[in-house]
């Protein structure tokens, strides 16, 4: 992980002394564009050439020896970056956004001159929510940094920049502050989320799940449960048997607990950890089969988020459950039509040894809420192929038997960036997987195969208010945007992170009055 500071300075911004300070720019129709008062008569000229008008997404670098501000700069360069007309961008949630790709572009524009350093100049324009701006902005800066290079020859020459090392803001106040330390908090478990994905599946095993959550409890308020392969089998937990028994690496159950004094409300996280998915005997093909090293991205969503959350400490309980083995078709895998029982004595019949993520998630949500008794649960998995073809790779699924939690979590993912489209669940979807042999069948055909994947975890959840996020589409190649650099994208935990901050107040079960 490359590590950025963020600080904080009340010192002129003309007398900042670093490689570049970062101005943004608004357009307002075909009038001049707003800018701060130091480079105004700038963006004048810019705009009257035509160079620069503030438009989305648009920057550009000056040097300030040669402009014409009136004004002397003591940093090297000049940063200019477009938002557009922010005053038709509808809710606050997508100005949010605005702000949080402004601050990706700004990633990308100090990598094209290798710039180590930014002074970061909060509009004047805008003062409402300054806070927030100000946060999506340092967010999108440090999302936007990203790189993985850790495989990559360490005297490579062409490589030799590092990313951004210090953002300093310019700025004051205890709120302003707060705000961007906790966007801060929120981008590094995205990066760490990252991280692990990048990791291939020879590099990040089951055990290493395990390690990232023993050495995070070691450092934090956290604790942390691993539960090894005796105590799977032992516990009955069926589904993560059958889907390791191929493999030579053992599974895990990872499990991280954040119990604060007093809470009210406890949530549960469960994300699917597959290190690797060949499909098992039902094996993949070839062609893109080196992706399914993603398939852990629900895994490291929710144990990134408890990453955030050892730092935030919130008023609620918070549980993270991450199942995790490889799905490898060695001799002893699992076949189809094998019977298999769950942790809670459904029996399921496997037609499809591919459908394994819902067999793992299966375990880990029954045994999550016989253990935890939560208020809520939220799994995360890159479940179906299928969701691609529904949502593409700009929403993820989301599926729930609660429409308290299903709102939460959609405000969730409209305020973050990470937006969900709810999917329906009706009884008729679980009937898909009814099994001739068996309580189940773990697959429902071809119809529906998002749901269908839903409709198989819900038989494990009773009346918990419960609901699953598909990421298969978002997790990597999520849509193009400046703070989303190839690769995965660390989704999830963000939007986990804004939803944790909210639940404290939402009810999902109307409770019966006294009489
Ligand atoms: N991990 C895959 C889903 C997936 C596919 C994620 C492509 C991202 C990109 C999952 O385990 C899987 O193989 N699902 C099958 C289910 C089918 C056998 C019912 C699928 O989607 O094809
Ligand atoms: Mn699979
Ligand atoms: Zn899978």
């Amino acid at each position: 992980m490359t590590t950025c500071k963020v600080g904080f300075t009340q010192k002129s911004i003309l007398s900042y002394p670093g490689a570049m300070s970062v101005f943004l720019v608004a357009e307002i129709g075909k009038k001049q564009p707003k800018s701060d008062s130091l480079i105004r008569t700038v963006v004048k000229e810019l705009s009257a050439l035509g160079d620069f008008k503030g438009k989305k997404d648009e920057s550009l670098i000056l040097y300030p020896g040669n402009l014409k501000t009136g004004k002397s700069f003591a940093c090297r360069r000049v940063l200019l970056v477009g938002i557009g007309e922010i005053n038709k961008a509808g809710t606050q949630d997508q100005l949010l956004e605005i702000f949080r790709k402004a601050g990706g572009t700004i990633s990308q524009s100090a990598k094209k001159v290798k710039a180590d350093e930014l002074l970061l100049v909060l509009p004047e324009f805008v003062d409402d929510a300054r806070k927030k701006f100000a946060a999506s902005m340092v967010e999108g800066i440090l999302l936007g940094n990203y790189r993985f290079r850790s495989y990559k020859k360490k005297d490579d020459r062409k490589n030799k920049y590092k990313g951004l090392k210090t953002i300093t803001i310019h700025g004051k106040g205890g709120g302003l502050r707060r705000a961007v330390n906790r966007a801060r908090i929120g981008a590094e478990a995205a990066i760490s989320a990252r991280d692990m994905a990048n990791e291939p599946a020879n590099h990040w095993t089951p055990e290493h799940f395990a390690k990232f959550g023993r050495d995070l409890a070691r450092n934090s308020v956290l604790v942390c449960r691993v539960i090894g392969k005796n105590q799977i089998e032992k516990l009955g937990m069926g589904g993560i048997i059958a889907v390791n028994q191929g493999s030579a690496i053992e599974p895990r159950v990872v499990i991280l607990e954040h119990r604060p004094k007093n809470y009210r409300t406890t949530v549960l996280l469960v994300g699917k950890g597959i290190t690797f998915d060949s499909g098992g005997v039902s094996l993949k093909p070839a062609a893109g089969m080196e992706d399914m090293k993603y398939d852990m991205c629900g895994g490291a969503a929710v144990i990134s988020t408890m990453q955030a959350v050892a730092d935030n400490k919130p008023g609620v309980r918070v549980v993270a459950i991450v199942p995790t083995t490889d799905n490898m078709s060695g001799s002893s895998a699992v076949k189809p039509g094998d019977v298999i029982t769950h942790y809670n004595g459904v029996t399921s019949e496997v037609i499809n040894t591919d459908a394994e993520g819902r067999l793992i998630l299966a375990d880990a949500l029954a045994y999550g809420i016989e253990k935890y008794s939560p208020d809520c649960v939220i799994d995360l998995a890159t479940l179906t192929g299928a969701v691609i073809i529904g949502l593409g790779h700009h929403r993820s699924g989301l599926m729930s038997n609660n429409d308290v939690l299903a709102d939460a979590l959609s405000a969730a993912g409209e305020a973050t960036g990470e937006k969900v489209w709810r999917l329906p669940l009706d009884q008729e979807y679980s009937e898909q997987l009814d099994s001739e042999v068996a309580d189940v069948k773990n697959i429902g055909g071809r119809a529906a195969g998002s749901i269908t994947a839903g409709a198989y975890l819900k038989k494990f959840v009773g009346d918990t208010p419960w609901a699953h996020l598909d990421i298969a589409g978002t997790a990597w190649e999520f849509t193009k945007k400046s703070y989303i650099p190839k690769g995965p994208s660390g989704i999830g935990v963000r939007l986990l992170l804004d939803f944790i901050a909210r639940c404290s107040t939402l009810k999902f079960v109307e409770r019966k009055k006294d009489k």
